[in-house]
């Protein structure tokens, strides 16, 4: 496996780094080599010896024996062009980038599907959280009827910190920030769009559908008052900004709003900048997962692990060693977690 990356930014640089250091064990999972012959990215963050450092993504894209091109540098121009570029020389294509694919979903997976090409994207949702999967194929037995969830960290982080400091939302912004976890273009997670991206890529899998993305009705928390908090609170509710999707009788509802949800429930006690995403079907009924939605080593576990869903999936050997050694962890009467 030949791999170039394109976009050294914080999961760029995690993905390269898990690679670099889980090298051997993955080489024996997949029983080939894992070689990530170039970085590209405006500049060199400390590529390791071996790896061509380049500024211009045809470098990677015109290497005959790159096999799967890795694009993290997100947004909707320059991202599009490396992956139908990747998919049109016929190149694998693993991605982060949840607006692209929630715009351009369609032409991205149409074109891949016409060139016999995998396009994954399991952190593009959830970051870490492996939910693309689910939705898409470990439920294939049900109909999925609904998945809903807090698909964006940085709304609820800064909805946790109104409730538990009595902040306003201003203030709960500005701690948010320092600590770096709103996206540059702020709208994207205080209006919802962030939101939004992610449950259009979990509908699309979900239902099988494609659709204008700008049909997502979306309202973000910018409103969302103390006083809100503190009535909702009284009644036995939390305010989460939840997206979801579901199957109705004649279309399929999608929208991303400020929502009560009971103080009993699972989701109305994720709190700070966590993610949770409930999917409800018919057979296995319903079934959460949750988790740290972003950072740099959680988003690269689900990039790296989708580098190496590329190469031979059906031949992985996960060698599997006996042991004797299996003990007790405690051997107390309770257990305390
Ligand atoms: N801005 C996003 C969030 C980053 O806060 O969840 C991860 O997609």
């Amino acid at each position: 496996m030949i791999i170039g990356i394109v976009g050294l930014g914080t999961v760029g640089f995690g993905t390269l780094d898990i690679l670099t250091k889980e090298k051997e064990r993955l080489e024996k999972e997949i029983g080939e080599e894992v070689v990530v012959k170039y970085g590209c990215a405006l500049e060199n963050p400390g590529l390791p010896e071996g790896v061509i450092y380049t500024t211009d993504f045809h470098d990677v894209l015109d290497d005959e024996s790159v096999d799967v091109v890795v694009e993290l540098i997100g947004g909707l121009t320059f991202a599009k062009t490396i992956i139908m570029g990747a998919i049109e020389k016929g190149k694998h294509v693993v991605t982060a980038n949840k607006a692209l694919l929630a715009h351009d979903g369609q032409e991205i997976f149409t074109a891949a599907k016409e060139k016999g090409v995998n396009v994954f994207y399991e952190a593009s949702v959830g970051g870490g959280i492996p939910v693309v999967v689910p939705a898409k194929e470990s439920l294939i037995a049900n109909n999925i009827k609904k998945i809903e969830g807090i698909l964006n960290g940085t709304t609820n982080f800064i909805l946790t910190l109104m409730e538990t400091d009595n902040l306003d939302f201003k203030e709960a912004l500005a701690i948010a920030q320092d600590l770096g976890f709103v996206e540059a273009d702020a709208s994207l997670d205080l209006d919802g769009f962030d939101a939004a991206h992610k449950i259009a890529i979990l509908a699309m899998n979900a239902f099988h559908i494609f659709f204008d993305f700008d049909k997502i009705h979306t309202t973000g928390i910018r409103q969302v008052t103390k006083q809100d908090m503190d009535y909702a609170k009284k009644l036995g509710y939390r305010i989460k900004l939840i997206a979801q999707a579901e199957k109705l009788d004649n279309s399929i509802g999608i929208d991303v709003s400020p929502t009560l949800v009971p103080m009993s429930d699972i989701v109305g006690n994720v709190m700070q900048a966590y993610n949770v995403v409930e999917i409800t079907s018919d057979y296995v009924e319903n079934v959460l997962f949750y988790g740290k939605g972003a950072g740099r080593y959680v988003t690269a576990s689900a990039v790296v692990s989708d580098i190496m869903k590329t190469h031979n999936k059906e031949l992985w050997t996960h060698d599997y060693t006996y042991t004797d050694a299996i003990t007790p962890i405690e051997d107390s009467r309770f257990y305390v977690r």
